[in-house]
């Protein structure tokens, strides 16, 4: 595949919990590597799902996300390079930056010390190394989600098609253009990716046609509900190497191609 297409950095960013954040990062991020990019993907949420959804129990991983911003206080004697922070995950092409509960504990310290850009300096150092890089984010507007959305070069949000995320969008918009205009101008909102669409309901078409009515992006592939999801995660084997024909991995890849202009 062709490198360089628009974006090579991408932020999952919603600040609703359980919108499909992790899953979506993850997925995509397979289906990137599986076609030949190297690709990285970094877990900024202290839940570490998406680390978990990986590489399984990773309590053992040294030199994590927290590490690498906790060099930039000084609590290291000698900073490490970035790529000293990437794991090995079981899957051709495919690195971690694992997440770690001492996300929170750190977290204040480094935003008192206005460390929201160094998320950036580390990947921009990784971008000789990668083809592409993708951002799980928590499910708040916080130093963490602020810092993926100032090193990315665009943001695409989950929306669960329910009536809460409808209304709560336009607030995030707000808060992704305020945060682009003060730090980071070149980040563009790439997409609204529906996942959990059931096209026999009503419901969630209404909420779709209202997005779309509002002149948002929404992106034309959209993702169904299934049971496969969640074997995923508990398999620790994304859609594309666990079951690779099934619909939601098809949606994926369908998403994917048009996320990379291929389709
Ligand atoms: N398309 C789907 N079909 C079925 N289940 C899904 C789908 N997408 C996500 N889920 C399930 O919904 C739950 C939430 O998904 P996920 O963890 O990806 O969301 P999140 O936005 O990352 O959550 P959080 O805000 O807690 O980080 C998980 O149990 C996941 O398995
Ligand atoms: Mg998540």
């Amino acid at each position: 595949m062709a490198k360089g297409t628009e974006y090579m950095k991408r932020v999952v960013f919603n600040q609703k919990g359980g919108v499909g954040k992790s899953s979506i990062s993850v997925n995509l991020a397979a289906i990137s590597a599986r076609r030949g990019l190297k690709t990285l993907i970094v877990d900024l949420d202290t839940q570490g799902n998406t680390s978990h959804y990986l590489v399984g129990d990773n309590a053992n991983i040294k030199h994590t996300v927290a590490d690498l911003f906790k060099q930039t206080v000084g609590w290291f004697l000698k900073p490490l390079p970035a790529i000293d922070f990437v794991h090995e995950t079981p899957f051709e092409n495919l690195y971690l930056m694992a997440s770690d509960p001492q996300l929170a504990n750190v977290e204040r310290e480094l935003e008192s010390r206005y460390k929201m850009y160094k998320l950036k300096e580390a990947l921009t150092e990784l971008s000789a190394t990668f083809d592409r890089i993708y951002i799980d984010t928590p499910p708040n507007f916080n130093f963490y989600s602020k810092a993926a959305l100032i090193a990315a070069d665009s943001v695409l949000i989950p929306f669960d098609c329910d009536g809460f995320s409808s209304q709560a969008i336009m607030h995030l918009l707000d808060n992704i253009m305020e945060l682009k205009g003060d730090h980071n101008p070149e980040l563009e909102v790439e997409g609204i990716i529906v996942n959990q669409f059931n096209a026999q309901a009503k419901l969630p078409q209404s909420l779709v046609d209202d997005l779309k009515a509002k002149d948002l992006p929404v992106l034309n592939t959209h993702l169904s509900s299934s049971v496969k999801m969640r074997e995923s995660h508990s398999a620790s084997k994304p859609l594309i190497h666990l079951a690779p024909r099934h619909k939601l991995t098809q949606q994926f890849c369908e998403l994917f191609d048009e996320l990379e202009q291929l389709s």
